[in-house]
C-alpha cells in the first residue's frame, strides 16, 4: 500500500492494514493506480456512517441539482463503488467490474470508497483530488453495521460477537478509529471536506451550502434548498427509485440467498439509535476502548 510519503498526515497508528476479503489482494494494484481526473470528487466513509445519503447529497450539487436525473438513475450508477467488484466472490453468471464502470463514466465523477488513505489510488493524493469524508459516532456505527452484516450473511453471530469482532479490527474495513483521525487531522487540507453523519442530520441545509463552496458552485435559491433537503430527507429517500434501487442492489450482493429478513437499507437514519439498541455493558466497551485512540488523537 501507499507508504505515504504524499499523504499529508500519516501517523505510525494510521492504518498499513485493512481488513477485506480474500479476494481484495489481487485488486489492490488496480484501485492504487487507478487514473485520477482533475475534477473527480470522492465520497470517502467508514461503512454505515452516512455514505450513500452524502454520494446523493454531493452528486446533486455536482450535477446542478438535477432532481429528474437524480430520481431516475440508480445512485450506484451516478455514483459507483470503485473497490466493490474486488470485494465479492467472482460471479461467472453474472460479473461485474465496478473498476471499469468507474473507468467508463463521464466526468466529473463522484466516486465512492470506503478505503483507508493509505489504500487509496496515489495520484489522489499527488493531484490532491477532492474527498469529502463522513464520520458517525461509533456506537451507531456499529449498530448500523451489525444489522447490514447480518442482514448481508458476511456476519452470524450476536451483538456482543460483532462489538468484538469490530474492536479487534476482523469487520471489513476497519480498524475504524484511525480511518477516522486520518481524515480528521486532514480535514484544514483544501482538497478535503470533513463533516459528520450527525451535523447533515442537525443542518443538512449548512452541509450544502458549504459543500457548495467546496465544490465551486454556485449557493442556490432558498427553493431550490429547500427542495434538495426534502429530496434528501430519509423518507423520500427510501421511497425514491434510487432506494429502491438500493434495496435491489442489498438482494443481489446478499452472500446467501437463503438469507430472509427484512432488512431495508434505510433503516432508522437517526442519531443515537444505540441507545435503545445496544445493552449498556457494549456501550461502556466501545466508549472505553474509544477513548484510548481519541486521547492519542
Ligand atoms: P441506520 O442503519 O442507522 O439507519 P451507509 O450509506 O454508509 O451504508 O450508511 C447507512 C446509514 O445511513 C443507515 O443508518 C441509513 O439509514 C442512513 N441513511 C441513509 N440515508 C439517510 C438519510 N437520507 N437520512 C438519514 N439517514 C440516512
Amino acid at each position: 500500500v501507499n507508504q505515504g510519503k504524499d499523504i499529508p498526515f500519516n501517523r505510525d497508528w494510521a492504518n498499513r492494514r485493512c481488513t477485506m476479503t480474500g479476494f481484495y489482494p489481487e485488486h489492490i494494484e488496480r484501485m492504487l493506480n487507478f487514473k485520477i481526473r482533475s475534477d473527480d470528487v470522492w465520497v470517502v466513509t467508514m461503512p454505515k456512517c452516512g455514505t450513500t445519503w452524502m454520494q446523493e447529497t454531493a452528486w446533486l450539487i455536482y450535477n446542478d441539482f438535477d432532481f429528474e436525473k437524480a430520481k431516475s438513475t440508480p445512485l450506484m450508477e451516478r455514483s459507483p463503488f470503485v473497490e466493490m467488484s474486488g470485494f465479492m466472490p467472482p460471479r461467472p453468471n453474472k460479473p461485474i467490474d465496478t473498476f471499469k464502470d468507474a473507468e467508463e463514466l463521464k466526468s466529473p465523477r463522484l466516486l465512492k470508497t470506503h478505503l483507508p488513505a493509505s489504500f487509496l489510488p496515489t495520484d489522489i493524493w499527488k493531484k490532491k483530488s477532492k474527498m469529502i469524508y463522513v464520520s458517525r459516532n461509533v456506537k451507531d456505527a456499529v449498530v448500523s453495521f451489525y444489522h447490514f452484516a447480518s442482514a448481508l450473511g458476511v456476519f452470524h453471530g450476536t451483538k456482543e460477537e460483532f462489538v468484538e469482532a469490530f474492536m479487534n479490527d476482523d469487520l471489513f474495513y476497519t480498524p475504524y478509529w484511525p480511518h477516522i483521525l486520518e481524515f480528521y487531522h486532514m480535514r484544514n487540507e483544501p482538497n478535503i471536506f470533513y463533516t459528520s453523519f450527525e451535523r447533515m442530520k442537525k443542518d443538512l441545509k449548512g452541509v450544502i451550502k458549504d459543500l457548495c463552496i467546496f465544490l465551486d458552485k454556485r449557493i442556490p435559491s432558498e427553493e431550490i434548498l429547500d427542495k434538495a433537503v426534502d429530496h434528501l430527507s430519509f423518507d423520500s429517500m427510501k421511497k425514491s427509485s434510487a432506494g429502491q434501487a438500493l434495496q435491489k442492489d442489498m438482494e443481489e450482493i446478499k452472500t446467501d440467498a437463503n438469507i430472509k429478513n427484512d432488512f431495508e437499507f434505510l433503516r432508522r437514519g437517526v442519531v443515537g439509535s444505540y441507545k435503545d439498541e445496544l445493552p449498556e455493558q457494549l456501550v461502556k466497551k466501545l466508549d472505553q476502548w474509544s477513548a484510548k485512540f481519541l486521547k492519542e488523537a
